[in-house]
């Protein structure tokens, strides 16, 4: 795979090799392990961007939790908009139970706080949240982002789930945007 791909109508360069994408995703498993071991959670995955993610993570869960899965959207192209859809909701009961969010990228956060939201409405005894890649110059909330993969800066990127328009989600290295 070449170091420049183009996607639509942009252009993006190789960034994060899959290599430190894999190690990155097995050290998130092994604090998962630690942490939930005893006292495994219902398993949130976003759609669809986090479904990479979900299925590098699961594999190496030594756990048994429940998966379900959950869509919202805010984004078209390249940007965020400020409505928040519902695609597909919740429909798994999370009334006292544990839940471990699984998200492909947290930038703004907004789609984060619509999900603990709509969790604590539901009665989730406790919310946590494990992403791949986290965007700190671009989060603006207060709540903690409990297992970070990598953090990366405020620009746009594709590959291991995340896409431009529908496209990229396949890359298995992740690309940053050529302005
Ligand atoms: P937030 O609500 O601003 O945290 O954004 C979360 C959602 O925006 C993610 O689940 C992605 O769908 C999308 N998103 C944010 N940044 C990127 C990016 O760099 N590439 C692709 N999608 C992104």
């Amino acid at each position: 795979m070449s170091e420049i791909i183009q996607l639509h109508d942009k252009k993006f360069i190789k960034y994060i090799p899959s290599q430190e994408i894999d190690k990155a995703v097995s050290e998130v498993a092994e604090q998962l392990n630690r942490d939930y071991c005893s006292d495994p959670p219902l398993i949130l995955v976003t759609l669809n961007g986090a479904i990479v993610f979900a299925a590098d993570l699961l594999k190496q869960l030594q756990f048994s939790s429940v998966l379900s899965c959950i869509k919202l959207s805010s984004y078209k192209g390249t940007h965020a908009t400020d409505t928040m859809k519902t695609l597909i909701g919740l429909n798994e009961d999370v009334s006292g139970k544990r839940v471990l969010i699984i998200e492909d990228i947290v930038d703004t956060g907004k789609t984060y706080q619509t999900l603990v939201d709509l969790l604590n409405e539901k009665g989730a005894k406790e919310i946590r949240i494990a992403t791949l890649t986290l965007k700190p110059d671009a989060y603006n909330l207060d709540l903690p982002v409990h297992y970070v993969g990598i953090r990366i800066p405020n620009k746009f990127v594709v590959g291991r789930g995340l896409d431009y328009d529908g496209l990229g989600r396949n890359l298995n290295d992740i690309y940053q945007l050529v302005n």
